[in-house]
């Protein structure tokens, strides 16, 4: 059945919210906390290692009731029921959305088309496994008879960005294999990649959805090229796999089927990672720890799928950015990790987020009058307090923020971590609190200047404070919380998707550059063609061809 369509802001309890946004907007957080000993409890969610804390939002006990409201009228249980259960919730593209089944276990039963899919994951996962062993035991030998040294994944979008952000977080897990990552068109990015690689010891993973995808199928054919300089065709079968529905295009391309890693079109690329897709993380980090990922994903489900809405920290997470987005006009929303292994994280949640909400039209095909999908950006902490945390502090934009943060680091070095993690308490404490100007005056008790200069400066050093940020405090970064912590974010973009109205499973936004760029190759490629441009392409256009 698919998914109900109503516009948000014509329901009941947006009206209330709009009522209640008029008596809190301006009230400052310090004296929300003032005037609530129980705050910071009653806006804690505590569920196995992770410690979610709103209680640094703009929010009372009351907003998060309306906003459960608001989600109950819009019948978020029912939808996250469709949701779980396969029905065809990518309307726009006829399909069911089912990451979640790939993290259910064997015994669960998920019915696509009167077929149960569970057992077919199943047993995609059993060959994952078994390649995988064969490849990191060294059992799996190159054409020369040579162990595979080095694993290159070839794929761009959902088939790069997930693989590359768990293998790069949990490289304190990783096995002797080197990973590489190809995914720009970009020449120079293969060849950076290849310059140092021996072909003898390589294991190229295409993986592509629908491999047909322009920048994949490029860099698959330069580096076969480059490989076949070396080694011979029937070299291929050893060195090179592939991940894909389109098994016909992948056999085309000379990749056998038993060197095929099949995955489902209900499968979306931004949410693929625990699919075969996934291929290059249990080749990196071995299968075991593929599957704790896994298994801490399922569990998120589970918490998602059965905790109270007050309770449920996705949906609390999700039901802020509504709150931030529509009451606030907030634009966007940074994501600060206090791990440097989640360097890659708001890079890969850009394409999640942005990919899945940016849209303007709702699920009736109307025009939305109201704001989306929100800008997400990051850096980790504390590298990004050098950088733009500036801006946030004292900047005219309200940007609320998630704050990651781990009670223990992984080497154990505590003079490091306690001198990481006071920056995440003090951060959180700073934004919410600010700095009155009699604070900047009291700070200037006792110094040189002149009481005139000091009346200038004050202005420059009070900080407003009322920024709003959640604090998640996870126990550690394993393989299992990383998959926690991966589908809070993916069930948080569901819920958005289900409140503002939209499909979030499709990703039209990208077709019509891909399309003009093709022409435009053509244009490129070969002299007396010639299409119609407007001024400033042409000229750029000209000016290309002639220095090229
Ligand atoms: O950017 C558009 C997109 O379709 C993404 O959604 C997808 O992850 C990416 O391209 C790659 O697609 P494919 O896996 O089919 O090569």
């Amino acid at each position: 059945m698919a998914l109900k369509a109503s516009n948000p802001t014509t329901t009941k309890t947006w009206e209330k919210l709009q009522a209640h946004f008029e008596t809190i907007k301006s009230t400052h957080l310090k004296d929300l906390f003032s005037t609530d000993a129980k705050r910071a409890d009653d806006l804690t969610v505590k569920w196995e290692d992770f410690y979610a804390d709103f209680s640094k939002n703009r929010i009372t006990t009351e907003t998060v009731d309306l906003l459960v409201e608001l989600a109950n009228e819009l019948d978020l249980k029912d939808a996250i029921s469709k949701y779980f259960e396969g029905d065809i919730i990518n309307a726009t593209e006829g399909r069911a959305v089912l990451h979640t089944a790939l993290r259910a276990p064997e015994d669960a039963e998920v019915f696509v088309d009167g077929e149960n899919v569970i057992p077919g994951i199943h047993e995609v996962k059993r060959k994952i496994e078994t390649f995988t062993n064969a490849v990191v035991n060294g059992d799996h030998k190159g054409h020369t008879g040579k162990a595979i040294t080095d694993v290159v994944n070839i794929g761009i979008g959902g088939s790069d960005l997930g693989p590359a952000m768990v293998v790069d977080s949990l490289q304190y897990y990783k096995n002797q294999l080197e990973t590489h990552f190809v995914s720009n068109v970009d020449g120079d990015h293969y060849q950076e990649i290849i310059k140092n690689l021996n072909p003898e010891t390589t294991l190229f993973v295409i993986v592509s959805k629908t491999f047909t995808t322009q920048e994949t199928l490029s860099n698959a054919n330069s580096i076969r090229a480059w490989f076949l300089k070396s080694l011979p065709q029937e070299a291929v079968a050893k060195h090179f796999v592939a991940v894909s529905t389109n098994i016909e295009s992948v056999k085309g391309f000379g990749i056998a089927e038993e060197n095929i890693f099949p995955m489902k079109d209900w499968v979306g690329g931004r949410f693929s990672l625990w699919s075969a897709v996934g291929l290059s993380i249990s080749l990196a980090l071995g299968y075991k720890h593929f599957e704790s990922l896994l298994d801490g994903a399922h569990k998120m489900d589970t918490h998602f799928k059965t905790a109270d809405f007050n309770e449920n920290i996705p949906v609390i997470a999700a039901l802020l950015t509504v709150w931030y987005n529509n009451f606030f006009q907030a634009e966007s929303e940074a994501i600060i990790p206090y791990t440097q292994y989640l360097n890659q994280f708001a890079t890969y949640l850009q394409q999640g987020i942005m990919e899945s909400n940016g849209k303007s039209v709702d699920r009736d095909g109307q025009k939305v009058n109201y704001q989306t999908g929100t800008l997400i950006w990051g850096e980790p902490g504390t590298n990004s307090q050098h950088a733009f945390f500036q801006l946030i502090h004292q900047g005219t934009k309200l940007i609320p923020t998630d704050f990651i943060g781990y009670v223990e680091s992984l080497y154990g070095n505590k003079d490091h971590h306690n001198k990481l993690m006071s920056n995440y308490f003090a951060q959180t404490e700073a934004l919410m609190n600010g700095k009155t100007e009699a604070e900047v005056l009291t700070e200037f008790e006792g110094s040189t200047l002149s009481e005139e200069a000091i009346k200038t400066l004050a202005p420059f050093k009070i900080f407003d404070g009322n920024k709003p940020t959640t604090s998640l405090l996870i126990q550690k970064l394993t393989p299992e919380s990383l998959g926690k912590l991966i589908a809070m974010y993916e069930h948080k973009i569901f819920v958005q998707g289900i409140l503002w109205n939209v499909y979030s499973y499709d990703q039209f936004g990208v077709e019509l550059g891909k399309q003009l760029a093709k022409s435009i190759l053509k244009e490129l490629e070969e002299d007396d063609i010639k299409a119609n441009h407007d001024a400033s392409t042409e000229s750029l256009l000209a000016f290309f061809k002639k220095n090229c």
